[in-house]
């Protein structure tokens, strides 16, 4: 796979004289409120470069928030965010350019119906960066490509299956050249049979060492892809570490108590189609 993260513009020096990366994410202290609810309640979180960083939790534990705030989509009341060593969160920040830096794939693919899959991977490098079309069309092809879809270029999405359109969207966000690319459930919405294609491109991804940081229920994948795993609940994160240490070892009871819940229910998952098959296999239903 082709990524261009480039450059950090964030190595420092030490006193030393030697090199100390900066994270790529820090989060110090934020807090972020919607009115009167409190939903993110003093995460302090940093993603080194090349690092993946999966969170888990359950639903209203303050996950996409977190995101959104990292991509700055959502002001946050207290606290600090830096990229590349640099605060975001102060005022004057240029948010355009900020953006291409901080690649976002949401569950919903959101592509433009009626922009065929090279379209939408190319739009925003075109009308934003200026790229001229040949060029935008030739890297955007070399990252359909990189997603297993450079036949697909001049499909639809209705003419795409669920996986296939995630895949584009995230061959859109990588157009830009993010150094960073933050991922919300981004197989959530997806039939089971299509999660595995997506989760593929994102394991090939952090394998050419993009920066990432993952929202998923997908414990395998953050057991083998992730660097570290955060587990949050109520807007805190609970308990942080390696992957396999958290879910095997989990030393707070409500991570445990998530783990052996997400556990049961894909347990019951199976029996449930496993019910579905035989039925469908004694003639059952149609
Ligand atoms: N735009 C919003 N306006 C008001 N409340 C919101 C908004 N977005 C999220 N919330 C609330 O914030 C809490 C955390 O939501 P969210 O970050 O979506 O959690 P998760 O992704 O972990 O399920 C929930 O209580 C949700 O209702
Ligand atoms: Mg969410």
């Amino acid at each position: 796979m082709t990524s261009s993260t480039g450059e950090s513009v964030a190595t420092r020096y030490a006193a030393d004289g030697v090199a100390t990366e900066e994270p790529v994410v820090r989060l110090e202290d934020v807090h972020k409120s919607f009115g009167d609810n409190l939903v993110l309640n003093g995460i302090d979180l940093t993603v080194a470069t090349g690092e993946v960083l999966v969170v888990i939790g359950p639903s209203g534990s303050g996950k996409s928030t977190l995101l959104r705030c990292v991509n700055l989509l959502e002001p946050i009341q207290r606290g600090r965010i830096f990229f590349e060593g640099e605060e975001i969160t102060k005022k004057g920040v240029n948010l355009p350019a900020l953006r291409q830096r901080i690649g976002i794939v949401f569950q919903q693919f959101n592509l433009f119906p009626q922009l065929k899959a090279i379209d939408n991977v190319t739009l925003a490098a075109r009308r934003i960066r200026k790229m001229p079309r040949a060029q935008a069309e030739r890297r955007g092809l070399e990252l359909l490509r990189s997603v297993g879809l450079e036949e697909k270029a001049r499909q639809h999405p209705h003419q795409l299956s669920g996986g296939q359109q995630q895949r584009v969207a995230i061959a859109r966000a990588l157009m830009m050249e993010p150094h960073v690319m933050l991922f919300d459930e981004v197989t959530s919405a997806l039939d089971p049979e299509l999660v595995g294609e997506v989760l593929i491109v994102m394991r090939d991804l952090a394998r050419s060492g993009m920066t990432m940081l993952v929202v998923t229920h997908e414990m395998q994948f953050a057991r083998e892809v992730g660097d570290r795993l955060v587990f949050m609940d109520e807007g805190r994160i609970v308990e942080e570490g390696h992957p396999a240490d958290v879910l095997d070892r989990p030393r707070e009871e409500r991570t445990r108590r998530f783990l052996s819940r997400s556990l049961q229910l894909a347990h019951s998952l199976e029996e449930l189609s496993i019910t579905d098959e035989v039925i469908k296999e004694e003639g059952g239903v149609e």
